[in-house]
């Protein structure tokens, strides 16, 4: 089904019904912050105190998961204090999924209406100054993907018909990511991240022709996430990890192995800045 289904009570029908699940397991449980984890990233989900951890397949209407790496877990749990709701793992377009389904577990942690939205990803550096293991924080993006999570009859309960992203990745909270990063002398590189469908990757021509076109970095994912919070009110804030050169920048072939070697390799850091950002967000937000 590529839109919605248009059974009694549309899409914030279904979005309910799944985070009314939620609230079942976690009684009165209101998130500060909501984090999506993406390729190789899901570790952040275990540093989590007070675990409730429920398993994607569990939640009704939750797409699940197929990729190596992205374990299909919803972790609620406490981080210095602060109540964090993590999705460890993800879905794709290019697993089959339709775009509203893609957006769905958005949809549900925005349900919740946390202060931020943190997404995160593996991604292919562009940006010629990159280096393999490089954190980005999102500036913005370029949804080259060629749909939209929200095409479909437009539910007025979760958002308006056409959402503004002029600011999709709030400033404030990009400041916010580039202080934290030098609190923790962590060196952040900032840029605009590329969607595009997958599963292949790019060639080197179409890497060229995003340099080209103001990308600096290039993923499978992230973009109808934002999509949807930016649909319903949510600010966002994005870090891309990146795990390899993009297609022709590098001597040696794009391999899913390389992506998840690296996100292996930049874990700790990575924790670090996620970890010190969603206490000063959840403080100041
Ligand atoms: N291209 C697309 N998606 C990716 C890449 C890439 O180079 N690396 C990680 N995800």
């Amino acid at each position: 089904m590529t839109t919605p289904p248009l059974a009694e009570g549309g899409l914030h029908a279904l979005v309910q019904q799944c985070a009314a699940e939620v609230k079942l397991r976690a009684p009165g449980f209101q998130p500060a912050v909501a984090v999506i984890l993406g390729s190789g990233l899901g570790g952040f989900a275990d540093t989590l105190t007070d675990q409730v951890v429920i398993p994607y397949a569990e939640l009704p209407h939750f797409p699940r998961s197929s990729v190596p790496g992205h374990a299909g877990r919803l972790v609620l749990g406490q981080l210095n204090g602060q109540s964090v709701m993590a999705m460890q793992g993800r879905v794709h377009f290019y697993e089959g999924y339709a775009p509203w389904q893609v957006a769905f577990p958005a949809r549900v942690l925005c349900s919740f209406k946390p202060k931020v939205l943190v997404v995160t990803n593996a991604a292919g550096g562009i940006n010629l100054d990159f280096k393999v293991g490089d954190l980005m924080a999102i500036s913005d993006h370029l949804n080259l993907s060629g749909w939209n999570p929200l095409v479909g009859p437009n539910d007025e309960q979760l958002g308006p018909r056409f959402p503004d992203m002029s600011h999709a990745y709030e400033p404030l909270l990009l400041a916010l990511l580039q202080s934290c990063a030098k609190h923790e002398g962590i060196p952040l590189r900032h840029g605009v991240y590329a969607q595009l469908s997958g599963p292949s990757y790019e060639t080197p021509a179409e890497i060229r022709m995003l340099r080209t076109v103001g990308a600096d970095a290039v993923g499978m994912s992230t973009v109808p996430e934002v999509i949807v919070a930016s649909h319903m009110g949510v600010p966002v804030a994005g870090v891309s990890c990146i795990t390899n050169l993009a297609a022709g920048i590098g001597s040696h072939p794009l391999s899913h192995e390389e992506v998840s070697q690296t996100a292996n390799l930049v874990k700790d850091v990575f924790l670090r800045l996620l970890g010190r950002f969603i206490v000063e967000a959840a403080k100041h937000g």
